[in-house]
């Protein structure tokens, strides 16, 4: 594995690598570190679809509001590097923020509309930090496709999309969410936790979970799953919800609220989305449910 940390020497690592192999196809899993299972099964599946696999470990700055977590975010850079490595990446690139932003940023990628819900109403500008920088990471790598998680579903439904405004040459591949053995779903954020917070956590994996027996009820609505959802929730005495929601999918529409599932057409896809603070840690958890019909 190639260590680079400038621009210069990943555009000269890259250019060589395409010399070399001529049609070899290049997969980028974009990170901020701190690596853990479900970053690396990003890069194993890229690594099973691809010649050539970069990886980014860059806390970028821009995405973080003035009072959130960017200098306390964990940081770990050689035991990353030894994970990144194992799980197949060939290329890591781990620039500083002087590198990444040498001046102030005044160009910046602006998504709306899907941005003013879930993390983007309780984050303001956090999308725009998002695009821009994983619209920079695309320009400097150039790969085939990229890969993300399913488990920061907005931010997938937004790159999605800059792509597709920007006519960026780059296939989006979103991968399942990997959890603990309990459920949580893996974060960087996890450690952050206190021995309690962390046994408290697991709750929204259990309201995900029970809403799965709640959207086979053709009676129920998705106002009234998002109700008990959050009910379920509340029963954690350290829980503190930021937003339950549940939106069409993959839309993200705040619409349907109000109709039994069973009126609705078979096939039809809602998901319910978290995002619960435990102290002064944050996380976010959702599932992707499909309406049966009567
Ligand atoms: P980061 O939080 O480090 O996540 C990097 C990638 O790993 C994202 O696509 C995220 O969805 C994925 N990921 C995190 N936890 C996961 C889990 N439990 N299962 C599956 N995938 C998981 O997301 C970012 O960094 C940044 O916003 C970034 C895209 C790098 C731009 O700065």
């Amino acid at each position: 594995m190639k260590r680079c940390n400038t621009i210069t020497e990943l555009r000269r690592t890259l250019r060589e690598w395409k010399q070399n192999h001529p049609g070899g196809s290049i997969g980028f899993v974009p990170t901020m570190g701190f690596l853990h299972e479900g970053h690396e099964s990003l890069i194993r599946r890229a690594a099973d679809e691809h010649q050539l696999i970069v990886v980014s470990i860059f806390v970028n700055p821009l995405q973080f509001g003035p009072n959130e977590d960017f200098e306390r975010y964990p940081r770990d850079p050689e035991r990353d590097a030894k994970l990144a490595e194992k799980a197949g990446t060939d290329i890591l690139f781990m620039p500083s923020v002087e590198e990444m932003y040498p001046r102030p940023v005044l160009t910046k990628v602006m998504i709306s509309g899907l941005t003013d819900k879930l993390c983007g109403a309780s984050r303001p500008g956090h999308f725009d930090g998002v695009g821009t920088v994983v619209s920079k990471l695309f320009h400097l790598v150039q790969p085939d496709a990229a890969y993300f998680g399913q488990k920061d579903a907005q931010q997938v439904a937004v790159i999605e999309r800059m792509v597709e405004d920007l006519n960026i040459p780059v296939k989006i591949v979103a991968c399942p969410i990997v959890r603990e053995p309990d459920g949580l779903a893996m974060s960087s954020r996890n450690v952050y936790l206190s021995p309690e917070e962390r046994t408290q956590a697991v709750a929204l994996y259990q309201s995900l979970q029970q809403a799965e027996q709640w959207f086979a009820d053709p009676d129920l609505t998705a106002g009234e799953i998002r109700q008990r959802m959050s009910e379920l929730i509340r029963r954690s005495p350290l829980a503190e919800i930021d937003y339950v929601e549940i939106l069409t999918f993959p839309d993200l529409e705040d619409s349907r609220q109000d109709i039994p599932l069973g009126d609705l057409p078979p096939g039809f896809r809602y998901i319910a989305a978290l995002a619960v603070k435990f102290g002064a840690t944050r996380l976010i958890d959702n599932r992707i449910y499909t309406v049966k019909g009567r």
